[in-house]
């Protein structure tokens, strides 16, 4: 048992005071793990455009002060009691999807949701209603379930699995969600045929997994649509077949019209990886009748609804959504890992940007800058 194992640990984390304010390097205390937790040291980390969105305040679930952070890889340094799927010295990537394969989502078949700890990792507090940050005697929120942003974090036994030890934790940590993410709604959430036409919009970490994904599944033409001419060279590098910018097409011609007219009658599966609402809607007329499937990856902001007219659905295209990309995070991450090893699908290419957890506010830039795919913070 590590020596720490049982007793508060004292650490540096990057501490979200309020909304709207960067995120500062504090000295913070890490509780030892409750029953059914488990405390892990976070090697390296991830900046989402998620966490963004709650260190903004438009997030309605964000709570301050609060450690955020959700792409995560580490060790398991000690585990509460009852825990037996993960021991101390495991490589691990934590969870914001937990898996608990004990509830009736888990227990469906039909979805990676869990409802196991979902109520209170909105409420940015552990299982039992309790935290285990404090910072000068002020406890902080935890985020997502995750809260990688500290160099010890505590999570629910659901919310992390184990890996094996030869895969590198600066890449693993990007499994944590965008490449996952993106990853899996092409190859999981839809699985899409070899030959099928796939256009993809906005060309961030998770549309290029979703191009990535696609050209694993053989797709047939795979188009990229940004508005930031900077993307086609990233789109085509991971396998996009056509590049777009619909602000650039000529007077009076939407993107739909556009799509619809190069692919004789629209694409078997477009993707949404903006957040945009329109464009949600644009994804899904440009879905083929009869047959095309609009899947919803991005975020809208808090209140935000799409339009569009019922007879596009009438008419056999299909709407869906998906969240981690349909991934069992304990049951397929391991899987997902030792494809990465066998050079199946990317993860090093995403990484545009490294920094340390002193300079996790360089990083928050560069995330929010127009030319960065994925920035991985060092914890140590
Ligand atoms: N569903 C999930 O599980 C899940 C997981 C991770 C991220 N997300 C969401 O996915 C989205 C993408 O994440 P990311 O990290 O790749 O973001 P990103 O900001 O790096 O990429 C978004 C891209 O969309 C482009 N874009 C913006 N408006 C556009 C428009 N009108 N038309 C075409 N392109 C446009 C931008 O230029 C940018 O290249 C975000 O909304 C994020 O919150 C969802
Ligand atoms: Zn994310
Ligand atoms: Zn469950």
């Amino acid at each position: 048992m590590s020596d720490t194992a049982g007793k508060p640990i004292t650490c540096k984390a990057a501490v979200a005071w309020e909304a709207g304010k960067p995120v500062s390097l504090e000295t913070i205390e890490v509780a030892p793990p409750k029953k059914g937790e488990v405390r892990v040291k976070v090697n390296f980390t991830g900046i989402c455009h998620t966490d963004m969105y709650t260190l903004s305040g438009s997030d309605p679930e964000g709570a301050f002060p609060a450690v955020l952070g959700h792409e995560g890889a580490g060790v398991v340094e000690s585990v509460g009691e009852g825990v037996t799927d993960v021991k101390e010295g495991d490589h691990v990537i934590l969870l914001y999807t937990a898996e608990c394969r004990q509830c009736k989502f888990c227990k469906s078949g039909k979805t990676n949701l869990c409802g196991a700890v979902r109520a209170t990792q909105g409420k940015g507090v552990m299982p039992d209603g309790t935290k285990r940050f404090t910072c000068n005697g002020k406890e902080l929120y935890h985020f997502m379930g995750t809260s990688t942003f500290s160099q010890y974090t505590v999570v629910s036994q659901y919310s992390l699995v184990a890996i094996d030890k030869s895969c590198p934790l600066d890449k693993a940590c990007l499994l944590g969600c965008g490449v996952t993410t993106g990853f899996g709604a092409a190859t999981i959430t839809n699985k899409i045929e070899e030959g099928a036409n796939v256009a993809v919009f906005g060309i961030g970490c998770v549309g290029l997994a979703v191009i990535d994904g696609a050209s694993f599944n053989k797709a047939g033409r795979i188009i990229a649509i940004d508005i930031n001419d900077g993307k086609e060279q990233w789109a085509k590098k991971f396998g996009a077949t056509e590049f777009i910018n619909p602000s650039k097409l000529p007077e009076g011609k939407s993107i739909v019209d556009h799509l619809i007219d190069i692919t004789d009658g629209g694409l078997d599966y477009t993707f949404d990886c903006t957040g945009n609402t329109k464009v949600m809607r644009s994804a899904l007329e440009s879905a083929h009748k009869g047959w095309g499937e609009a899947t919803v990856i991005g975020v809208a902001a808090a209140g935000e609804e799409i339009s569009f007219r019922p007879f596009q659905v009438v008419t056999g295209r299909v709407l869906r959504g998906s969240a981690f990309g349909g991934v069992k995070g304990r049951t397929q991450l391991p899987g997902m890992v030792d494809l990465y090893q066998k050079g199946e699908f990317k993860i090093d290419e995403y990484i545009t940007h490294t920094t340390t957890l002193d300079e996790i506010n360089k990083g928050v830039d560069h995330t929010k800058s127009g030319n960065c795919i994925r920035c991985v913070v060092s914890m140590d």
